[in-house]
Protein backbone atom coordinates (compact mmCIF):
# COMPACT_ATOMS: atom_id res chain seq x y z
CA UNK A 1 0.00 0.00 0.00
CA UNK A 2 1.85 3.52 -1.08
CA UNK A 3 2.72 5.39 1.99
CA UNK A 4 -0.01 8.10 1.61
CA UNK A 5 -3.04 5.36 1.66
CA UNK A 6 -1.85 3.57 4.76
CA UNK A 7 -1.31 7.25 6.55
CA UNK A 8 -5.15 7.55 5.47
CA UNK A 9 -6.17 4.54 6.48
CA UNK A 10 -3.94 5.04 9.91
CA UNK A 11 -6.19 8.26 10.26
CA UNK A 12 -9.40 6.70 9.74
CA UNK A 13 -9.11 4.31 12.29
CA UNK A 14 -7.94 6.41 14.68
CA UNK A 15 -11.19 8.79 14.38
CA UNK A 16 -13.34 5.57 14.68
CA UNK A 17 -11.16 4.33 17.70
CA UNK A 18 -12.04 7.52 19.21
CA UNK A 19 -15.46 7.70 18.10
CA UNK A 20 -16.17 4.49 19.77
CA UNK A 21 -14.16 5.53 22.86
CA UNK A 22 -17.01 8.68 23.07
CA UNK A 23 -20.25 6.70 22.58
CA UNK A 24 -19.07 4.01 24.78
CA UNK A 25 -18.21 6.13 27.58
CA UNK A 26 -20.69 8.49 27.05
CA UNK A 27 -23.86 7.89 25.57
CA UNK A 28 -26.89 6.06 27.29
CA UNK A 29 -28.03 3.89 24.74
CA UNK A 30 -32.09 2.82 24.15
CA UNK A 31 -33.20 -0.49 24.93
CA UNK A 32 -29.30 -1.82 25.12
CA UNK A 33 -27.53 -2.92 28.26
CA UNK A 34 -24.47 -1.66 29.66
CA UNK A 35 -21.56 -3.27 27.87
CA UNK A 36 -22.74 -4.30 24.56
CA UNK A 37 -21.15 -2.79 21.70
CA UNK A 38 -24.23 -1.09 20.09
CA UNK A 39 -23.41 0.06 16.04
CA UNK A 40 -22.22 2.98 15.49
CA UNK A 41 -22.98 4.32 12.05
CA UNK A 42 -21.45 7.08 10.32
CA UNK A 43 -22.57 6.88 6.48
CA UNK A 44 -25.90 6.03 4.03
CA UNK A 45 -26.98 5.71 0.88
CA UNK A 46 -29.74 3.76 -0.49
CA UNK A 47 -30.53 0.72 1.85
CA UNK A 48 -26.58 0.94 2.65
CA UNK A 49 -25.05 2.07 5.88
CA UNK A 50 -21.80 2.37 7.08
CA UNK A 51 -20.56 2.11 10.87
CA UNK A 52 -17.41 4.05 12.00
CA UNK A 53 -14.90 1.37 11.27
CA UNK A 54 -16.11 1.58 7.53
CA UNK A 55 -18.14 -1.46 7.36
CA UNK A 56 -20.92 -1.81 4.93
CA UNK A 57 -24.30 -3.15 6.06
CA UNK A 58 -27.58 -3.68 3.97
CA UNK A 59 -30.18 -2.08 6.72
CA UNK A 60 -33.16 -4.10 6.36
CA UNK A 61 -34.64 -2.10 9.50
CA UNK A 62 -34.64 1.15 7.98
CA UNK A 63 -32.68 2.83 10.18
CA UNK A 64 -32.92 -0.02 12.96
CA UNK A 65 -36.94 1.28 14.12
CA UNK A 66 -38.81 0.60 10.71
CA UNK A 67 -38.86 4.42 10.10
CA UNK A 68 -36.01 5.50 6.92
CA UNK A 69 -38.58 4.36 4.53
CA UNK A 70 -37.21 6.00 1.56
CA UNK A 71 -33.66 5.09 2.27
CA UNK A 72 -30.96 6.98 2.95
CA UNK A 73 -28.79 10.05 1.81
CA UNK A 74 -31.90 12.01 0.02
CA UNK A 75 -30.18 15.19 -1.25
CA UNK A 76 -33.94 16.57 -2.14
CA UNK A 77 -35.38 16.11 1.57
CA UNK A 78 -31.98 17.51 2.85
CA UNK A 79 -32.35 20.66 0.50
CA UNK A 80 -35.49 20.75 1.80
CA UNK A 81 -34.78 21.68 5.31
CA UNK A 82 -31.73 23.77 4.31
CA UNK A 83 -34.31 25.61 2.10
CA UNK A 84 -36.76 25.81 4.92
CA UNK A 85 -34.18 26.96 7.73
CA UNK A 86 -33.30 29.55 5.78
CA UNK A 87 -36.54 30.90 4.97
CA UNK A 88 -38.10 31.07 8.58
CA UNK A 89 -36.78 28.45 11.29
CA UNK A 90 -39.31 28.44 13.56
CA UNK A 91 -42.71 29.97 14.38
CA UNK A 92 -44.89 28.68 17.58
CA UNK A 93 -47.30 26.25 16.82
CA UNK A 94 -50.37 28.64 18.12
CA UNK A 95 -49.77 29.71 14.96
CA UNK A 96 -49.09 28.58 11.44
CA UNK A 97 -45.83 27.92 8.98
CA UNK A 98 -46.16 27.30 5.39
CA UNK A 99 -44.94 23.76 4.51
CA UNK A 100 -47.24 22.75 8.17
CA UNK A 101 -49.83 24.18 6.16
CA UNK A 102 -49.61 22.41 3.08
CA UNK A 103 -48.60 19.01 4.96
CA UNK A 104 -52.17 19.19 6.84
CA UNK A 105 -53.49 19.43 3.72
CA UNK A 106 -51.81 16.83 1.42
CA UNK A 107 -52.23 14.06 4.86
CA UNK A 108 -56.07 14.83 4.88
CA UNK A 109 -56.10 14.08 0.66
CA UNK A 110 -54.83 10.62 1.66
CA UNK A 111 -57.24 9.76 4.61
CA UNK A 112 -60.71 9.69 4.18
CA UNK A 113 -63.11 10.75 6.51
CA UNK A 114 -60.25 13.19 8.63
CA UNK A 115 -60.28 16.77 9.34
CA UNK A 116 -57.45 18.22 11.41
CA UNK A 117 -53.94 17.55 12.23
CA UNK A 118 -52.60 18.19 15.15
CA UNK A 119 -48.76 17.87 15.06
CA UNK A 120 -46.03 17.13 17.81
CA UNK A 121 -42.57 15.64 17.21
CA UNK A 122 -42.81 11.78 18.28
CA UNK A 123 -45.58 8.68 17.80
CA UNK A 124 -45.59 8.74 21.54
CA UNK A 125 -46.37 12.44 21.54
CA UNK A 126 -49.08 11.50 19.06
CA UNK A 127 -50.37 9.20 21.58
CA UNK A 128 -50.52 11.49 24.48
CA UNK A 129 -52.40 13.74 22.04
CA UNK A 130 -55.13 11.58 21.61
CA UNK A 131 -55.53 10.43 24.76
CA UNK A 132 -55.74 14.15 26.05
CA UNK A 133 -58.26 14.81 23.26
CA UNK A 134 -60.60 11.62 23.55
CA UNK A 135 -60.70 12.36 27.86
CA UNK A 136 -61.08 16.20 26.97
CA UNK A 137 -64.32 15.55 25.67
CA UNK A 138 -65.89 13.37 27.55
CA UNK A 139 -65.06 16.28 30.48
CA UNK A 140 -66.48 18.82 27.77
CA UNK A 141 -69.74 16.63 27.30
CA UNK A 142 -70.52 16.53 30.80
CA UNK A 143 -69.25 12.89 31.21
CA UNK A 144 -66.20 13.20 33.10
CA UNK A 145 -66.02 9.04 33.77
CA UNK A 146 -65.82 8.12 30.64
CA UNK A 147 -62.25 7.75 30.39
CA UNK A 148 -61.43 3.94 29.58
CA UNK A 149 -59.11 3.14 26.79
CA UNK A 150 -58.98 0.16 25.10
CA UNK A 151 -55.76 -1.39 23.66
CA UNK A 152 -54.38 -4.87 22.99
CA UNK A 153 -51.71 -6.96 25.02
CA UNK A 154 -49.34 -6.86 22.40
CA UNK A 155 -49.62 -3.47 20.85
CA UNK A 156 -47.20 -0.53 21.68
CA UNK A 157 -48.04 2.99 21.35
CA UNK A 158 -44.91 4.66 23.14
CA UNK A 159 -42.71 5.50 26.00
CA UNK A 160 -44.24 8.32 27.82
CA UNK A 161 -46.73 7.91 30.26
CA UNK A 162 -49.76 8.02 29.16
CA UNK A 163 -48.82 6.20 25.58
CA UNK A 164 -46.92 3.26 28.25
CA UNK A 165 -49.88 2.75 30.31
CA UNK A 166 -52.04 2.19 26.82
CA UNK A 167 -49.43 -0.13 25.47
CA UNK A 168 -49.33 -4.25 25.99
CA UNK A 169 -45.93 -5.47 26.11
CA UNK A 170 -45.43 -5.64 29.55
CA UNK A 171 -41.61 -6.00 29.84
CA UNK A 172 -41.58 -2.12 28.35
CA UNK A 173 -43.53 -0.99 30.96
CA UNK A 174 -42.28 -3.22 34.38
CA UNK A 175 -40.74 -1.56 36.60
CA UNK A 176 -41.92 1.72 35.92
CA UNK A 177 -45.23 2.17 38.10
CA UNK A 178 -47.75 3.11 39.09
CA UNK A 179 -48.96 3.45 35.60
CA UNK A 180 -51.76 5.89 34.70
CA UNK A 181 -55.66 4.05 35.55
CA UNK A 182 -58.12 4.29 32.99
CA UNK A 183 -56.40 2.10 30.08
CA UNK A 184 -57.64 -1.84 30.01
CA UNK A 185 -56.03 -4.62 27.61
CA UNK A 186 -57.57 -7.18 25.42
CA UNK A 187 -55.95 -10.39 23.73
CA UNK A 188 -54.17 -10.00 20.66
CA UNK A 189 -55.51 -11.58 17.35
CA UNK A 190 -52.20 -13.54 16.70
CA UNK A 191 -53.55 -17.26 15.18
CA UNK A 192 -50.41 -18.78 15.62
CA UNK A 193 -51.10 -18.28 19.23
CA UNK A 194 -54.37 -17.55 19.79
CA UNK A 195 -54.89 -16.58 22.90
CA UNK A 196 -57.90 -18.49 23.47
CA UNK A 197 -56.57 -21.58 22.13
CA UNK A 198 -58.34 -21.97 18.87
CA UNK A 199 -57.97 -22.35 15.33
CA UNK A 200 -59.12 -19.71 13.01
CA UNK A 201 -61.99 -22.21 11.33
CA UNK A 202 -63.65 -22.85 14.64
CA UNK A 203 -62.75 -19.17 16.51
CA UNK A 204 -65.61 -16.67 14.73
CA UNK A 205 -63.28 -13.99 15.62
CA UNK A 206 -62.89 -14.69 19.89
CA UNK A 207 -60.73 -11.94 20.05
CA UNK A 208 -63.19 -9.31 18.65
CA UNK A 209 -65.35 -10.62 21.31
CA UNK A 210 -63.63 -9.89 23.57
CA UNK A 211 -63.35 -6.76 23.09
CA UNK A 212 -67.39 -6.57 23.34
CA UNK A 213 -67.14 -8.35 26.97
CA UNK A 214 -64.47 -6.01 28.23
CA UNK A 215 -66.57 -2.95 26.67
CA UNK A 216 -69.41 -4.12 28.18
CA UNK A 217 -67.48 -5.47 31.79
CA UNK A 218 -66.43 -1.48 32.12
CA UNK A 219 -69.57 -0.10 30.92
CA UNK A 220 -69.85 1.55 27.71
CA UNK A 221 -70.30 5.19 29.13
CA UNK A 222 -67.55 4.78 30.92
CA UNK A 223 -65.02 3.75 27.72
CA UNK A 224 -64.07 6.88 25.84
CA UNK A 225 -62.25 5.25 22.66
CA UNK A 226 -59.64 2.45 21.69
CA UNK A 227 -56.62 2.31 19.87
CA UNK A 228 -54.86 -0.11 17.55
CA UNK A 229 -52.18 -0.73 15.04
CA UNK A 230 -53.37 -2.22 12.31
CA UNK A 231 -50.22 -4.29 11.83
CA UNK A 232 -48.74 -4.98 15.44
CA UNK A 233 -45.32 -4.14 14.55
CA UNK A 234 -43.25 -4.21 17.62
CA UNK A 235 -44.60 -6.85 18.98
CA UNK A 236 -44.25 -9.37 16.90
CA UNK A 237 -45.47 -8.19 13.07
CA UNK A 238 -48.75 -9.26 13.63
CA UNK A 239 -51.50 -9.11 10.61
CA UNK A 240 -55.07 -9.59 11.86
CA UNK A 241 -56.66 -12.43 10.25
CA UNK A 242 -59.23 -12.09 7.80
CA UNK A 243 -62.25 -10.48 8.97
CA UNK A 244 -61.18 -9.08 12.27
CA UNK A 245 -61.12 -5.34 11.74
CA UNK A 246 -64.25 -4.94 10.22
CA UNK A 247 -66.22 -7.17 12.89
CA UNK A 248 -63.74 -5.05 15.46
CA UNK A 249 -65.03 -1.88 13.79
CA UNK A 250 -68.57 -2.77 13.81
CA UNK A 251 -68.55 -3.48 17.51
CA UNK A 252 -66.86 -0.12 18.53
CA UNK A 253 -69.28 1.85 16.51
CA UNK A 254 -72.53 -0.43 18.03
CA UNK A 255 -70.79 1.18 21.77
CA UNK A 256 -70.10 4.77 20.15
CA UNK A 257 -66.60 4.11 20.97
CA UNK A 258 -63.87 6.49 18.91
CA UNK A 259 -61.70 3.77 16.81
CA UNK A 260 -58.01 5.43 16.81
CA UNK A 261 -55.54 3.84 14.41
CA UNK A 262 -51.83 4.32 15.14
CA UNK A 263 -49.95 4.18 11.90
CA UNK A 264 -46.48 5.18 13.44
CA UNK A 265 -44.80 2.37 11.65
CA UNK A 266 -47.49 1.04 9.05
CA UNK A 267 -48.75 4.60 7.97
CA UNK A 268 -47.07 6.69 4.83
CA UNK A 269 -46.63 3.19 2.56
CA UNK A 270 -45.20 0.64 4.93
CA UNK A 271 -47.82 -1.96 3.83
CA UNK A 272 -47.73 -1.64 0.25
CA UNK A 273 -50.88 1.46 0.43
CA UNK A 274 -50.35 4.77 1.85
CA UNK A 275 -52.54 3.73 5.43
CA UNK A 276 -52.08 0.58 6.81
CA UNK A 277 -56.27 1.22 7.71
CA UNK A 278 -57.02 1.13 3.83
CA UNK A 279 -55.87 -2.27 3.88
CA UNK A 280 -58.63 -3.66 5.92
CA UNK A 281 -61.87 -1.04 4.71
CA UNK A 282 -61.20 0.75 8.35
CA UNK A 283 -62.67 4.57 8.86
CA UNK A 284 -60.93 5.45 12.03
CA UNK A 285 -61.88 8.72 13.78
CA UNK A 286 -58.31 9.81 14.64
CA UNK A 287 -54.89 8.21 12.95
CA UNK A 288 -51.80 9.01 14.79
CA UNK A 289 -48.27 9.02 12.51
CA UNK A 290 -44.96 9.40 13.02
CA UNK A 291 -41.39 7.77 12.09
CA UNK A 292 -42.19 7.28 8.45
CA UNK A 293 -43.84 11.05 7.84
CA UNK A 294 -40.46 12.51 6.98
CA UNK A 295 -38.63 9.34 6.58
CA UNK A 296 -36.97 9.93 9.99
CA UNK A 297 -34.76 12.98 7.83
CA UNK A 298 -36.64 15.23 11.04
CA UNK A 299 -38.30 14.34 13.84
CA UNK A 300 -42.17 14.98 13.13
CA UNK A 301 -45.66 13.39 14.40
CA UNK A 302 -49.27 13.82 13.64
CA UNK A 303 -52.43 13.26 15.59
CA UNK A 304 -55.26 13.25 12.48
CA UNK A 305 -59.04 13.37 13.88
CA UNK A 306 -62.60 13.33 12.57
CA UNK A 307 -64.49 16.65 11.92
CA UNK A 308 -66.76 15.48 14.66
CA UNK A 309 -63.93 14.48 17.56
CA UNK A 310 -62.57 18.47 16.30
CA UNK A 311 -65.67 20.40 17.02
CA UNK A 312 -66.63 18.59 19.99
CA UNK A 313 -63.73 20.35 21.42
CA UNK A 314 -63.92 23.65 19.94
CA UNK A 315 -67.31 24.24 19.99
CA UNK A 316 -67.79 23.65 23.61
CA UNK A 317 -68.31 27.05 25.24
CA UNK A 318 -66.49 26.19 28.91
CA UNK A 319 -63.74 29.05 28.92
CA UNK A 320 -60.80 26.45 29.03
CA UNK A 321 -62.72 23.88 26.51
CA UNK A 322 -60.69 24.12 23.53
CA UNK A 323 -57.53 22.29 23.40
CA UNK A 324 -55.17 23.69 25.76
CA UNK A 325 -52.05 21.82 24.72
CA UNK A 326 -48.46 22.79 23.13
CA UNK A 327 -45.32 21.24 22.38
CA UNK A 328 -42.86 23.24 20.89
CA UNK A 329 -41.55 21.90 18.34
CA UNK A 330 -45.12 20.13 16.82
CA UNK A 331 -45.23 20.89 13.32
CA UNK A 332 -41.93 22.51 13.53
CA UNK A 333 -41.51 24.60 9.62
CA UNK A 334 -38.22 22.70 8.29
CA UNK A 335 -39.69 18.98 10.20
CA UNK A 336 -42.67 19.69 8.09
CA UNK A 337 -40.77 20.62 4.63
CA UNK A 338 -38.76 17.28 5.43
CA UNK A 339 -42.70 15.21 5.41
CA UNK A 340 -43.54 17.13 2.23
CA UNK A 341 -40.22 16.37 0.63
CA UNK A 342 -40.56 12.69 1.97
CA UNK A 343 -44.21 12.52 0.23
CA UNK A 344 -42.93 14.27 -3.31
CA UNK A 345 -40.62 11.17 -3.23
CA UNK A 346 -43.16 8.21 -2.82
CA UNK A 347 -44.93 9.84 -5.33
CA UNK A 348 -42.76 10.64 -7.94
CA UNK A 349 -40.63 7.54 -7.60
CA UNK A 350 -44.09 5.73 -7.48
CA UNK A 351 -42.71 4.09 -4.50
CA UNK A 352 -45.58 2.02 -2.99
CA UNK A 353 -45.64 0.01 -6.46
CA UNK A 354 -42.07 -0.74 -5.30
CA UNK A 355 -43.42 -1.94 -1.56
CA UNK A 356 -46.25 -4.34 -2.96
CA UNK A 357 -43.70 -5.96 -5.41
CA UNK A 358 -40.92 -5.86 -3.33
CA UNK A 359 -42.97 -7.05 -0.31
CA UNK A 360 -44.19 -10.02 -1.86
CA UNK A 361 -41.17 -10.81 -3.12
CA UNK A 362 -39.97 -10.67 0.45
CA UNK A 363 -42.99 -12.59 2.21
CA UNK A 364 -42.94 -15.39 -0.76
CA UNK A 365 -39.15 -15.72 0.27
CA UNK A 366 -40.02 -16.19 3.42
CA UNK A 367 -42.67 -18.61 3.26
CA UNK A 368 -39.68 -20.95 1.16
CA UNK A 369 -37.95 -20.95 4.68
CA UNK A 370 -40.76 -22.24 6.56
CA UNK A 371 -38.56 -25.57 6.93
CA UNK A 372 -35.85 -24.36 7.70
CA UNK A 373 -34.81 -24.76 11.39
CA UNK A 374 -36.26 -22.73 13.81
CA UNK A 375 -39.00 -20.89 11.98
CA UNK A 376 -42.16 -21.37 14.17
CA UNK A 377 -44.17 -18.79 11.58
CA UNK A 378 -43.86 -16.20 9.03
CA UNK A 379 -46.05 -12.94 8.79
CA UNK A 380 -45.94 -9.39 6.79
CA UNK A 381 -47.63 -7.23 4.35
CA UNK A 382 -45.90 -5.24 2.49
CA UNK A 383 -42.72 -4.48 3.18
CA UNK A 384 -43.02 -5.28 6.89
CA UNK A 385 -42.24 -8.52 7.56
CA UNK A 386 -41.71 -10.98 10.62
CA UNK A 387 -40.13 -14.40 11.13
CA UNK A 388 -40.88 -15.95 14.42
CA UNK A 389 -38.16 -18.53 15.83
CA UNK A 390 -39.02 -21.25 17.87
CA UNK A 391 -36.59 -23.81 19.66
CA UNK A 392 -39.11 -26.34 19.06
CA UNK A 393 -41.94 -26.75 15.88
CA UNK A 394 -44.25 -28.77 17.09
CA UNK A 395 -44.72 -27.16 20.83
CA UNK A 396 -43.95 -23.88 19.38
CA UNK A 397 -41.64 -23.37 22.45
CA UNK A 398 -39.86 -19.46 21.49
CA UNK A 399 -36.44 -19.72 21.08
CA UNK A 400 -35.13 -17.33 24.17
CA UNK A 401 -34.11 -14.12 23.70
CA UNK A 402 -30.43 -14.37 23.52
CA UNK A 403 -30.19 -16.92 21.02
CA UNK A 404 -32.44 -14.45 19.03
CA UNK A 405 -29.80 -11.74 19.43
CA UNK A 406 -27.39 -14.03 18.04
CA UNK A 407 -29.17 -14.89 15.59
CA UNK A 408 -29.44 -10.94 14.88
CA UNK A 409 -25.98 -10.50 15.16
CA UNK A 410 -24.95 -13.65 12.57
CA UNK A 411 -26.78 -11.69 10.30
CA UNK A 412 -25.23 -8.46 11.18
CA UNK A 413 -21.95 -10.48 10.45
CA UNK A 414 -23.14 -11.34 7.00
CA UNK A 415 -23.79 -7.34 6.52
CA UNK A 416 -27.52 -7.69 7.04
CA UNK A 417 -29.22 -5.74 9.45
CA UNK A 418 -32.26 -6.50 10.92
CA UNK A 419 -34.41 -5.50 13.61
CA UNK A 420 -36.11 -8.06 16.25
CA UNK A 421 -38.52 -7.72 19.50
CA UNK A 422 -36.77 -6.62 22.42
CA UNK A 423 -37.63 -6.70 25.85
CA UNK A 424 -40.94 -6.30 24.89
CA UNK A 425 -43.08 -9.81 25.91
CA UNK A 426 -42.33 -12.08 28.62
CA UNK A 427 -40.74 -15.34 26.82
CA UNK A 428 -41.89 -14.03 23.46
CA UNK A 429 -39.10 -11.72 22.18
CA UNK A 430 -38.44 -14.44 19.48
CA UNK A 431 -39.38 -12.52 16.21
CA UNK A 432 -37.12 -11.12 13.76
CA UNK A 433 -37.98 -7.97 11.76
CA UNK A 434 -37.35 -7.20 8.30
CA UNK A 435 -38.78 -3.58 7.19
CA UNK A 436 -36.17 -2.53 4.48
CA UNK A 437 -36.50 0.92 2.66
CA UNK A 438 -39.09 1.36 0.24
CA UNK A 439 -36.41 1.59 -2.35
CA UNK A 440 -35.13 -2.12 -2.25
CA UNK A 441 -34.59 -3.73 -5.34
CA UNK A 442 -35.18 -7.41 -6.23
CA UNK A 443 -31.21 -8.43 -5.83
CA UNK A 444 -31.76 -6.07 -2.12
CA UNK A 445 -34.08 -8.61 -0.97
CA UNK A 446 -32.50 -11.85 -2.38
CA UNK A 447 -29.10 -11.07 -0.50
CA UNK A 448 -31.46 -10.38 2.71
CA UNK A 449 -33.50 -13.87 2.20
CA UNK A 450 -30.04 -15.81 1.63
CA UNK A 451 -28.55 -14.38 4.76
CA UNK A 452 -31.25 -15.21 6.80
CA UNK A 453 -31.25 -19.01 5.14
CA UNK A 454 -27.81 -19.41 6.16
CA UNK A 455 -28.03 -18.38 9.59
CA UNK A 456 -30.90 -20.36 9.90
CA UNK A 457 -28.99 -23.38 9.09
CA UNK A 458 -26.45 -22.15 11.53
CA UNK A 459 -29.26 -22.45 14.11
CA UNK A 460 -29.71 -25.62 12.94
CA UNK A 461 -26.93 -26.58 13.48
CA UNK A 462 -25.73 -25.66 16.65
CA UNK A 463 -23.63 -22.62 16.14
CA UNK A 464 -25.65 -19.75 17.11
C1 LIG B 1 -46.73 1.51 16.69
C2 LIG B 1 -45.93 2.53 17.44
N1 LIG B 1 -46.56 3.55 18.01
C3 LIG B 1 -45.90 4.52 18.69
C4 LIG B 1 -44.53 4.46 18.84
C5 LIG B 1 -43.80 5.52 19.60
O1 LIG B 1 -43.11 6.33 18.73
P1 LIG B 1 -41.84 7.19 19.21
O2 LIG B 1 -40.74 6.23 19.52
O3 LIG B 1 -41.57 8.09 18.04
O4 LIG B 1 -42.26 7.97 20.40
C6 LIG B 1 -43.83 3.40 18.25
C7 LIG B 1 -42.36 3.31 18.37
O5 LIG B 1 -41.73 2.34 18.09
C8 LIG B 1 -44.55 2.41 17.54
O6 LIG B 1 -43.92 1.35 16.99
Amino acid sequence: MPQADQLRTMDEAHVAAQLRMMDEAHVWHHLSRRGGRPPLMVRGQGLRLWDAEGREYLDASSGGVWCVNVGYGREEIAQAVYDQLKAMAYFSPSGGNAPAAELARRLLGLTTGLARVYYASSGSEATEKIIKILRLRSHLAGRPEKTTIIYRDRDYHGATYGAMSVSGQPERTAGFGPLLPGFRAVPHALCYRCSFGLSFSECELECVKAVERLILEEGPDRVAGAIFEPVTAGGGVIVPPPGYFSELAATLRKYETPLVVDEVVCGLGRTGVMFGHQQFGLQPDAVTMAKGLASAYMPISATAVSAALYEDLEKADDRLGYFRDISTFGGSAAAAAAALANLDVIDRENLLDNVRRQGQRLLEGLENLRDRPGVGDVRGLGLLAGVELVADKRTKTPLDEERVARVAGAMAEKGVLVGRTNRSLPGLNNVINLAPAYVATESDIDEILSALARTLDELGAGRI
